[in-house]
């Protein structure tokens, strides 16, 4: 059986849904009972992650399992469990932001490396669906404020981490391995706006904000300060120097990595109201 955590996020959900297709045995620790997981799956609240026996191998992600990563991996070298394979970030290898949130990504990769299992870390880089949180602007205001329009990054769709994740967690040959997912092109903000404009089919202007400006927006949103934070320190640092791209996905399944368009193009309907995720 193989056991993801953070199994409604958008990695952890196209994984179990990869899983399912080729009928493999897959536990899903969400805290919600109904989690619309593929049938078949078994759902395992956080709570009873403890109990579980014939665990083969774990898509750790760490903000889903936050401090309890480390009592979950040393129960998991205990009771036989083969593998791990880590959701990291780029930033752990490519600086960016601020140094606190690489340091967080640094200390669990420690610690899959140190916990006696099999392991592959998956170091992404931006998702695409982070993107998503443009959804509310576009509806109301038919444009997208922002800061920093120079940041480029190569956008990973989340699709292709999952693909990758699905072939770590069932194939040994990838223990030891650290791997760098990015998309292929590196395109800044006003190029990522446009590219959901082409979806949609009308143009969308990107508009330029001052950092302060998002910053106070994002905060009388009700968002935590650790959000700009977050934001806007790795977005700074990307209009600086543009984030890594790599061909790591192509390598390892054989095909290009998805583009953004082709992911603004299959998510178009979260911009227009149709789909919330
Ligand atoms: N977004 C990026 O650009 C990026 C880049 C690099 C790495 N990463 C890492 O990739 C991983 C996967 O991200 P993701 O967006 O697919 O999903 P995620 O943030 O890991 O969330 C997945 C699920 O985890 C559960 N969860 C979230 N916070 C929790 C908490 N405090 N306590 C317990 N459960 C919690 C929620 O599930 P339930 O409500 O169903 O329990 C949530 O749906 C994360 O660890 C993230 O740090 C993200």
């Amino acid at each position: 059986m193989i056991l993801i955590t953070g199994a409604t996020g958008v990695v952890g959900r196209e994984t179990v849904r990869l899983l399912a297709e080729t009928g493999t045995k897959t536990a899903a620790v969400t805290r919600n009972r109904h989690a619309d997981l593929p049938a078949g799956t078994q759902l395992v609240h956080p709570a009873e992650v403890a109990a579980l026996d014939g665990v083969e191998a774990i898509l750790l992600s760490p903000r889903a399992t936050g401090a309890a990563a480390a009592d979950l991996l040393a129960r998991a070298r205990a009771t036989g469990t083969s593998r791990v394979v880590l959701l990291s970030a780029v930033t752990v290898r490519y600086p960016a932001g601020h140094a606190r949130f690489r340091r967080q990504f640094q200390a669990v990769e420690d610690l899959a490396k140190g916990c006696g299992l099999d392991w592959t870390i998956l170091r992404c880089a931006d998702f695409a669906a982070n993107t998503l949180a443009w959804a509310g602007q576009i509806q109301a205001t038919g444009a997208v404020r922002g800061a920093y329009p120079r940041a480029r990054t190569s956008t990973i769709d989340e699709r292709d981490i999952a693909a990758v994740a699905t072939l770590a967690l069932t194939r040994p040959h990838h223990a030891a391995r650290t791997y760098l997912l990015t998309g292929e092109q590196s395109l800044s903000q006003p190029e990522k706006v446009a590219a959901i404009g082409e979806a949609l089919g009308r143009p969308l202007p990107f508009v330029e904000a001052t950092p302060d400006e998002i910053r106070r927006g994002m905060l009388a949103a009700g968002l935590a300060d650790e959000v700009p934070d977050r934001l806007l320190g790795s977005l700074a640092d990307y209009a600086r120097e543009a984030g890594p791209t790599t061909d790591d996905v192509r390598r390892l399944l054989g095909r290009p990595a998805r583009t953004y368009a082709t992911w603004a193009s299959d998510h178009h309907a979260a911009f227009t109201g149709g789909e919330h995720r």
